[in-house]
């Protein structure tokens, strides 16, 4: 017979409240836990944030509660300016990242979980192994066939304009984590972020595997669990389309055959 338990410690409970010693114009922040080394399930630990005191973003009030009232909460970080993909986290329910999540846009209580349906390693860090371990499948990286010696590989801007909408990816995970097809099917469909990086390289005119890449992709895993949902392209905190450059493999993949 099935077995329709939650599994251990996916139950979060109420945690602790920590007030904030000073100030007036203070903000409640709710913040998942969990701690590997506890045996214990996760919590939601509340945290009162003096704003006048804190810089204007989700990331400031994270690290002022770190620096200032619990140094064990734990997250990743590094650029604090959308650059690196480090901070990427749900909240109020939409995956975004930290550091350009202003704490303005959202109103009342500031709910903040670990992007949804990833192994937690710790509190707000999610596990990320097995979405590179994907974007390593696809092959990132420019293939020239070996004659081409050591020439430059110039582009003309059109064939430049391209790679628009495509580079400017940081790789945070944010779409694929919000996509439900990558959700029930991870292990094999490779996902929202992975694809838009596969297109990066197949339309790059410098590149010389396009036929390669695009016969590895032709999978009913990989790349046909994507249902046109959209998910992926309404989370992407840069603002890019992953759901069109599914739809581009696609069709020439369609084309090719
Ligand atoms: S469009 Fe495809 S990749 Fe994007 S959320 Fe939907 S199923 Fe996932
Ligand atoms: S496509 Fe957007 S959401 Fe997805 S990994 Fe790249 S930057 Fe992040
Ligand atoms: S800290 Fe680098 S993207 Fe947020």
């Amino acid at each position: 017979m099935a077995d329709l338990r939650l599994p251990k410690y996916s139950r979060v409970r109420p945690g602790r409240t920590h007030k904030a010693k000073v100030g007036t114009e203070t903000r409640e922040f709710q913040i998942y836990r969990w701690d590997p080394d506890k045996n214990d399930n996760p919590r939601l630990d509340i945290y009162h944030v003096d704003l006048k005191n804190c810089g204007p973003m989700v990331l400031d009030a994270i690290t002022t509660i770190k620096n200032e009232t619990d140094p064990t909460l734990t997250f990743r970080r590094s650029c604090r300016e959308g650059i690196c993909g480090s901070c990427a986290m749900n909240i109020d329910g939409v995956n975004t990242l930290a550091c350009t999540k202003p704490i303005m846009e959202v109103k009342g209580k500031v709910k903040i979980f670990p992007l949804p349906h990833m192994p937690v390693i710790k509190d707000l860090v999610p596990d990320l192994t097995h979405f590179f371990r994907q974007l390593a499948s696809i092959e990132p990286w420019l293939k020239r066939n070996e004659s081409t010696g050591l020439t430059e590989n110039t582009q003309t801007v059109d064939e430049r304009n391209r790679l628009d909408g495509l580079y400017e990816c940081i790789l945070c995970a944010c779409c694929s984590t919000s996509c439900p097809s990558y959700w029930w099917n991870s292990e094999r469909y490779l996902g929202p972020a992975a694809l838009l990086q596969a297109n990066r390289w197949i339309v790059d005119s410098r590149d010389m595997a396009t036929e390669e890449r695009l016969e590895q992709l032709d999978d009913t895993f990989k790349l046909y669990r994507c249902h046109t949902i959209m998910n992926c392209t309404n989370a992407c905190p840069k603002g890019l389309n992953p759901a069109k450059a599914i739809g581009q493999i696609k069709k020439m993949i369609a084309r090719s055959q």
